[in-house]
C-alpha cells in the first residue's frame, strides 16, 4: 500500500513515538486522524504539523478504556473523512504493577486501552476496508508480548492479548486487509529513568545503544508498503531479545 492520499489513524498519536509514527506518515502523504488522551495541546500540534507537510489532519480526544468513547472516536474520524484505510494502535498506558499491586480496577483499565479498544476499532473501520478492497493494521507491541513481565502485569499480559487479536484478524480479514505488530526495544526513555537506567538499557541491546521513534516509524512504513507481509510481527530493537546468547567472555 501506498499511504499517499489513505486516511490512517493513530491511537496516542500526539506524543512520543505515537507522533512519529504519525509525522512519517503525513510525510509519506496519509491524511491522518491523530487520536489523544491527556495531551491535547501537542495533538493540537501535530495536526498543524501535519497540514504543513500538505495533508488534511484531525485531532480526536478519547480515554480508549471507556467503550463509549472508542465508539465515538470512530465515528468521527469516519464522519470527517468518510473512510480509515490505515489502523495503527500505538496507545498504551505504561503501569508498573505486579500481582498483588494490580487492582481489578487497573486491571481492566489496561486491557481496555490495550486489547478492547483494538478491537472495538477494528471491528468498526475493518469492514470497511475489506470492502474497499484494501486496508492496513499495525499494532505496536513490546518485548512484554512475549516474555513474562511480572512488575508490568497488566501491561504484558495485555500486549500478549492484543497481539494474539491482531494475527487472528489477519487471517479473518485476509487477503484485502493485512495486519502486522512491530515490537519496539528501548527507542525513547520514558520519564523518571536515570543515566544509569539508559546506560544500563543500551547495554542490553546486541548494538548496544537506544533507538529512535523514528525507527519505529520507519517499521510502519515499511509494513504498509511490504505487500506479502501479514500476521506477521517485527522487531526494532536493537537485538535486545538476543542479548543474552552473546558469548561470556572470561
Ligand atoms: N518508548 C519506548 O522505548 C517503547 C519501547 C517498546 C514499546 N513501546 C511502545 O510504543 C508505543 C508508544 O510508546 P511511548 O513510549 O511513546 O508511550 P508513552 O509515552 O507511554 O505514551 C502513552 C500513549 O498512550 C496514550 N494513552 C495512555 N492511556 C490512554 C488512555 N486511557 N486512553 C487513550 N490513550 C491513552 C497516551 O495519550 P495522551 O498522551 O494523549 O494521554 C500516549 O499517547 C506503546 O505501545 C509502547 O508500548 C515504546
Amino acid at each position: 500500500m501506498n499511504p499517499a492520499g489513505k486516511v490512517a489513524l493513530v491511537t496516542g498519536g500526539a506524543v512520543r513515538v505515537g507522533r512519529a509514527i504519525a509525522r512519517n506518515l503525513a510525510a509519506s502523504g496519509a491524511h491522518l486522524v491523530i487520536h489523544y488522551h491527556r495531551s491535547t495541546e501537542a495533538a493540537r500540534e501535530a495536526v498543524a504539523e501535519a497540514r504543513r507537510m500538505g495533508v488534511e489532519a484531525v485531532a480526536i480526544g478519547a480515554d480508549l478504556a471507556d467503550p463509549a468513547q472508542v465508539e465515538a472516536l470512530a465515528q468521527a474520524a469516519e464522519d470527517h473523512f468518510g473512510r480509515v484505510d490505515i489502523l495503527v494502535h500505538s496507545a498504551s498506558p505504561f503501569v508498573r504493577a505486579s500481582l498483588t499491586e494490580t487492582t481489578h480496577e487497573l486491571w481492566r483499565q489496561v486491557m481496555g486501552v490495550l486489547v478492547d479498544s483494538f478491537f472495538l476499532l477494528a471491528r468498526r473501520l475493518a469492514p470497511g476496508m475489506v470492502a474497499r478492497g484494501e486496508g492496513n493494521i499495525v499494532v505496536i507491541l513490546d518485548r512484554g508480548t512475549f516474555d513474562p513481565w511480572p512488575t508490568f502485569l497488566a501491561h504484558s499480559v495485555g500486549k500478549s492479548a492484543l497481539w494474539a487479536l491482531a494475527r487472528n484478524l489477519a487471517v479473518e480479514l485476509a487477503p484485502h486487509v493485512r495486519v502486522n505488530g512491530i515490537v519496539p526495544g528501548p527507542v525513547l526513555p520514558p520519564p523518571g529513568y536515570t543515566s544509569e537506567d539508559i546506560a544500563r538499557i543500551a547495554a542490553g541491546t546486541l548494538l548496544g545503544r537506544w533507538g529512535s521513534p523514528a525507527d519505529v516509524a520507519d517499521a510502519v512504513l515499511f509494513l504498509l508498503h511490504a505487500d506479502y507481509i501479514t500476521g506477521e510481527v517485527l522487531f526494532v530493537d536493537g537485538g535486545e531479545r538476543w542479548a543474552h546468547r552473546r558469548p561470556q567472555t572470561g
